[in-house]
């Protein structure tokens, strides 16, 4: 072979190339063509393994002459493929158009409702969390003995009656020393103060708010509710402490400067004294009207002593009020049945959006 062949064969060669690299329609040619010219077994390539065979002389300039092409070849291979590339760009974004004047799709964040229940409890743990109350729960299927027993209701205290109990078949289940107790749906939440005092030690600070249950049906009062119990206690607390935990409660929740409040004398077994509370309803528009929330007092210290606890040394105070209730006043919802008749409508017009997470520095309600 001359060299005058080989310079010919090269021009030949060269000028095939870059004419298939001209020629190469989308990326996908291209990349056949790269693979066919400066690929491993390609045109190119196959015209080094020749440079052993040659003698010295010659061997240098092929080789250089063969470089040179590689690297034209492989410079027009980039040219050509950021040209391809920015036309396949330019075509997507002729063809792919968005339609701005579509409405927007909802999603489920804005489709969805928080029911009032939900919200409200949202709203008094946040209230009770800032003054340190931690939250804490209990089942909603009770033993008789935390539900009435322990709570200073024994067997035939007429308090049972007044609660309307839903009981579970007699011998529901065996306790710790194999006798049959009886189960029953708790009718308050107040025995999670005595889970919370058998479990923990003094200073107790927690609210807990849950279902209840009691067999009775009408326009106020429906066979489950909701309750927010909370319990404190510890060496020095008094009903005054009652009374401002109150108070800054119902400001907080109403978000209004000032709420009259009135404690009635009442009776409960595991409180001593006990008292019902009011509120003065000008809070929610009603000038000179009172409103039950819920009952009150000094924790018993027969209770204190069902839990181990010495009365001597600790006492404390609970209440409990109806979430429902509080719900019914502050958003003006008539009729307590509708909350639990699962209509669609009723959330839609009366649940709340799941972004309005209720916090004390953003504002409680919406
Ligand atoms: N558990 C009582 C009820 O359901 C309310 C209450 C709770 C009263 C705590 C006093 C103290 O009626």
């Amino acid at each position: 072979m001359t060299s005058a062949t080989s310079d010919n064969e090269l021009k030949e060669l060269e000028e095939k190339l870059l004419g298939e690299v001209a020629g190469a329609g989308d990326l996908d040619v291209l990349e056949q063509v790269r693979v066919s010219a400066v690929g491993k077994k390609g045109s190119v390539s196959a015209l080094m393994s020749r440079l052993g065979k040659m003698p010295p002389e010659e061997r240098k300039a092929f080789g250089q002459a063969v470089n040179s092409i590689k690297a034209r070849v492989t410079h027009a291979l980039d040219e050509r493929k950021a040209a391809l590339a920015a036309q396949e760009l330019e075509k997507r974004l002729a063809n792919e158009k968005e339609d701005v004047t579509l409405p927007i799709r909802l999603g489920p964040q804005f489709e969805g409702r928080i029911h009032p229940v939900s919200q409200v409890s949202d709203e008094l743990v946040e209230i009770f969390a800032d003054m340190g109350f931690s939250v804490a729960e209990g089942p909603d299927i009770e033993s008789d003995d935390l539900n009435f027993t322990k709570l200073n209701i024994p067997l035939e205290h007429p308090a049972r009656q007044e609660h309307d109990t839903f009981y579970f078949g007699p011998c529901s289940v065996k306790t710790d020393n194999g006798e049959a107790e009886r189960l029953v749906l708790r009718t308050h939440t107040s025995p999670v103060q005595i889970r919370t005092m058998m479990a923990s030690k003094p200073p107790i600070r927690i609210i807990a708010p849950g279902r209840v249950y009691r067999c009775d049906s009408d326009q106020t009062h429906t066979p489950m509710f909701h309750q927010i119990e909370a319990l404190v206690i510890d060496e020095q607390t008094h009903m005054g402490n009652l009374k401002w935990v109150l108070e800054e409660m119902c400001k907080a929740f109403f978000e209004v400067e000032e709420v009259k409040m009135r404690f009635r004398a009442s009776h409960f077994p595991f409180t001593e004294p006990s008292a019902e509370i009011d509120i003065g309803a000008d809070a929610i528009g009603k000038p000179g009207e009172w409103l039950e929330i819920g009952g009150c007092g000094m924790v018993h210290p027969n209770v204190l002593r069902n839990c181990g606890l010495d009365p001597e040394v600790y006492q404390g105070f609970a209440f409990g009020m109806g979430i429902d209730r509080m719900a019914m006043l502050k958003y003006g919802l008539p009729d307590l049945r509708a909350f639990f008749s699962g209509d669609l409508r009723w959330l839609k017009h009366y649940g709340f959006s799941v972004l309005d997470v209720p916090t004390l520095a953003g504002g409680l309600s919406p």
